[in-house]
């Protein structure tokens, strides 16, 4: 068992020549750890082929040193086989799991012409060519962000953030729009500036800020100020509460400065039949009665969301098998998010 040298020409991994040494009955060095060494480097050497993974990156995705695992594969690794044979055994497990489920993951249809889509996109353009104030809201899972990002995807000019509650400070939100924008910034006095300057190269240049509900006013402001001052588009989006929030009420911030500016507000209802009609033709489900359960999901909260996820999930347990609404329902109610 001392030589099989076998090369691939991307990568280049070659089997080891030697061997570790089990003389002297060490622990975690038996003969059958030398066995098991011996299947694992074959395995390990056939992935990091298939998938032209270099050893270092072989290394770091398992999680051992470098030059650790270099001694193990080469079998000149010292120290308990045992050891770093069962931490490269469940790699190799764990890999081989994930290969086994991608394969089984459905590809979900592409952007699908909505009628909620047409409506944000036609918001979208008139924000751009104006560059104008929009805010777009609209319940969760009913394709806001598959919208904008499919108009970012295909307009020139078009920057799209997405806030998170980390990044919903002034600060926070500039780094992010530095990051879109492709700007490098050290000196946080100038970052306004690079920012506006960088939005004001072009004359129609929109900034699409999407789960904008979770900035705080200051940032709010902020973009307002990019609007006047540079010359931008900009467009909010997100749920409800940016709504409402600008709404008149006599408590709170009078937010008139950026009420002002609001060239237009779009609220989207839950997604018409319609929009779930196209999405479940772009899957293909055919079957009435699937249709039909899958249209009542759709109506739930979390509306064209739910439909994919379910559908996802149906797919994947189907082994194979066209679906119908047994395994549908089977799905959904394995899914467990019923009255979330
Ligand atoms: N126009 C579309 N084309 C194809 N799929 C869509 C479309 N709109 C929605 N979907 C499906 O619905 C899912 C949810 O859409 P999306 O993430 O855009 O919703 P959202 O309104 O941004 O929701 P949230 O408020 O939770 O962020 C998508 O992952 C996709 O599966
Ligand atoms: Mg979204």
């Amino acid at each position: 068992m001392n030589e099989t040298v076998t090369t691939s020409p991307a990568i280049g991994w070659t089997l080891p020549t030697g061997q570790p040494d089990i003389a002297g009955g060490r622990p975690g060095r038996s003969q059958a750890d030398l066995d098991v060494w011996h299947v694992l480097v074959g395995k390990v050497a056939e992935i990091g082929n298939r998938q032209g993974w270099a050893k270092a990156e072989v290394a770091r995705r398992i999680g051992i040193p470098d030059g650790t695992f270099s001694q193990w594969f080469s079998g000149k690794y010292d120290g308990r086989l045992d050891t770093q044979n069962s931490r490269v055994e469940r790699w190799i497990a764990s890999v081989e799991e994930m290969a086994g489920l991608a394969a089984t993951i459905p590809v979900a249809p592409g952007f699908i012409h909505t009628r909620a889509a047409a409506e944000i996109i036609n918001t979208l353009v008139f924000a751009q060519m104006l560059t104008d104030f929009v805010t777009i809201t609209a319940a969760a899972g009913t394709g806001k962000t598959m919208a904008c990002k499919q108009f970012a995807a295909t307009r020139s000019n078009v920057h799209m953030v997405t806030v998170s509650p980390h990044t919903k400070t002034v600060h926070g939100m500039l780094m992010e729009l530095a990051t879109a924008l492709d700007l490098t910034q050290h000196n946080p006095a100038k970052l306004v500036r690079s920012i506006g300057n960088r939005l004001a190269r072009s004359e129609n240049t929109l900034l699409i800020v999407d789960e904008a509900q979770n900035l705080i006013d200051a940032a709010v402001d902020q973009l307002r100020h990019f609007v006047d001052c540079y010359g931008c588009g900009l467009a909010l989006v997100g749920n409800d509460e940016i709504y409402t929030r600008f709404a008149r009420r006599t408590d709170g911030p009078s937010y008139a400065q950026i009420k002002r500016r609001i060239a237009k507000r779009v609220r989207l209802p839950k997604p018409p039949a319609e929009d779930i009609g196209k999405l479940l033709d772009a899957w293909k489900i055919e079957d009435p009665d699937a249709r039909k359960f899958l249209t009542g999901i759709g109506m739930k909260d979390g509306a064209l969301g739910q439909i994919d996820k379910t559908i996802k999930l149906a797919v994947m347990r189907s082994e194979g098998a066209p679906i119908d609404a047994g395994m549908l329902r089977k799905a959904w109610s394995n899914r467990d998010v019923e009255g979330l």
